[in-house]
């Protein structure tokens, strides 16, 4: 830890217990109590993480890290533009964590990268925040709590809604037990601005571009186009795709709102219905049903088409209670009345809509700053990246064998299921290992 970082922990604690407050009075400390970022992963996701960390006060860019230089050197560009500092370059994210100035690093990487960036990370002592999915396989999830464990590290996982307040006011209108029992619960992804990938042949990596450094662990194979930037969420060996995606997202409110966490069975299904020649791996269309014993969780999800779910929702949440539904998207939530069933009841209330803040990204990287100068909990910590990255993991496991699955959480298998057994199995390319913690 820096003497910086030693000073902005150190101050804020003290002026936390002077005041017997949190947040806006911390953030208006001593101007030298900067906290000094470095990202790793800097095109998409990775540089909105980095400018949400630019607004807040006494945050600075240390230094930026990608192995593909063209992105480096238009996002450092960019960074001196905001701040008007250069940050450091790295292509290489071990020599970025060396350097002891760096106090947090941002981990925005492709999901097949996750893990061992953010274990390396971890060991370094460095704060962390890192995308979601928590990582590929269930093997790493478990492997990134047990190293969160040892190291003690505050990690964030990038799952901002998390921090969004209409998602809690969502929360706590479920468990005040507001609509009922509910026995169904919906959790939809429907990517209407989506088409199909063409198939395009194998090409030279492009120049400036360490390819072998992008695949890391993954399988060694030619460069194709389809398969790098952005695109290659749509492939296996790098990402688990909508469930694995928007997936974590929305089915982390489902059972944060039944608070109940560990399916009985997941059965998954669906395939390439829309394109069936195109390039996409992963499926275009996708249902899997989560058992809960008493309830039950749809997942579903297509490419193509919006859907006209609950007025035209491209994704969200449903709670289908005995009075009332209660429908969740990041722009807001309500509650529609169940007015003619067997079951609706005469005096309910239903609720017109509650529109977010839409600042949920920020209020999420403001959380996990705080939770570095006070040591609390983050709002999306390790546990619960882990535990719905797990449940998005079981769905596809489901999904690619083509079968229902069983899971037992103590014992992070599937029940008397060897082929389903060896799909929660990171397999690491050589050099790269998976680290012992
Ligand atoms: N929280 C959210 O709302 C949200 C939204 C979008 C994406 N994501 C997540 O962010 C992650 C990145 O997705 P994206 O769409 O930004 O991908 P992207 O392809 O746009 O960017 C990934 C970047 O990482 C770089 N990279 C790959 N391996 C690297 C390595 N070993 N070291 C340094 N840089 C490396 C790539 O060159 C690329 O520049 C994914 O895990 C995705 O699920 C989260």
């Amino acid at each position: 830890m820096n003497s910086n970082r030693r000073n902005f922990i150190r101050t804020s604690t003290l002026v936390t217990a002077a005041f017997g407050v949190f947040p806006s009075i911390l953030r208006a400390g001593p101007a030298n109590e900067k906290l000094t970022v470095g990202l790793i992963g800097c095109l998409g996701m990775g540089f909105s993480n980095l400018k949400a960390f630019l607004k807040q006060p006494n945050v600075e860019c240390g230094a930026l890290c990608d192995v593909d230089q063209n992105v480096l050197n238009e996002r450092a560009a960019e960074v001196e533009k905001l701040q008007g500092k250069k940050p450091l370059l790295y292509t290489d994210y071990r020599k970025l964590l060396e350097n002891k100035d760096i106090d947090a690093v941002i981990n925005a990487t492709p999901d097949h990268w996750h893990a061992l960036i953010a274990i390396n990370a971890m060991e370094t002592g460095k704060a962390l925040y890192t995308e979601k999915p928590l990582a590929n396989s269930i093997q790493e999830c478990n492997l990134m709590v047990a190293a969160q464990k040892r190291y003690k590290s505050v990690v964030q996982v990038g799952q901002w809604q998390r921090s969004d307040p209409h998602w809690k006011a969502v929360v706590d209108y479920i468990h005040a037990g507001n609509i009922g029992r509910i026995r169904s619960v919906r959790a939809w992804s429907y990517v209407g601005w989506k088409g199909s990938i063409p198939v395009v042949p194998d090409s030279v990596v492009p120049a400036g571009v360490d390819y072998d450094f992008w695949l890391g662990p993954a399988p060694k194979r030619p460069f194709n186009k389809n398969r790098f930037h952005f695109t290659f969420r749509w492939y296996w060996d790098y990402a688990g795709r909508l469930l694995a995606d928007w997936g974590v997202h929305l089915l982390d409110y489902a059972l944060f709102g039944m608070d109940q966490y560990v399916p009985k069975s997941v059965m998954a299904t669906g395939g390439k219905y829309a394109f069936p020649d195109d390039a996409m791996e992963t499926p275009d269309t996708c249902m899997a049903v989560y058992d809960f014993g008493d309830f039950g969780v749809l997942w579903d999800h297509t490419i193509g088409i919006y859907g006209a779910n609950y007025g035209n929702r491209g994704h969200g949440v449903a709670f289908v209670g005995e009075w009332g539904t209660l429908v969740a998207d990041r722009s807001g939530w309500e509650v529609i009345s169940e007015s003619t069933s067997v079951s609706a009841k005469k005096d309910f209330i239903k609720v017109p809509l509650q529109k977010g803040t839409g600042k949920g990204l920020d209020l999420h990287v403001a959380n996990f700053i705080d939770c570095i100068k006070t040591g609390a909990k983050p709002n999306c910590d390790i546990e619960t990246g882990a535990h719905i990255a797990r449940i998005s993991h079981l769905g596809n496991i489901s999904y690619r064998l083509g079968r229902k699955v069983f899971w037992d959480p103590v014992k992070q298998e599937f029940k008397g299921d060897a082929e389903a057994n060896k799909m929660v199995y990171a397999n690491y390319r050589a050099p790269w290992v998976l680290p012992k913690v």
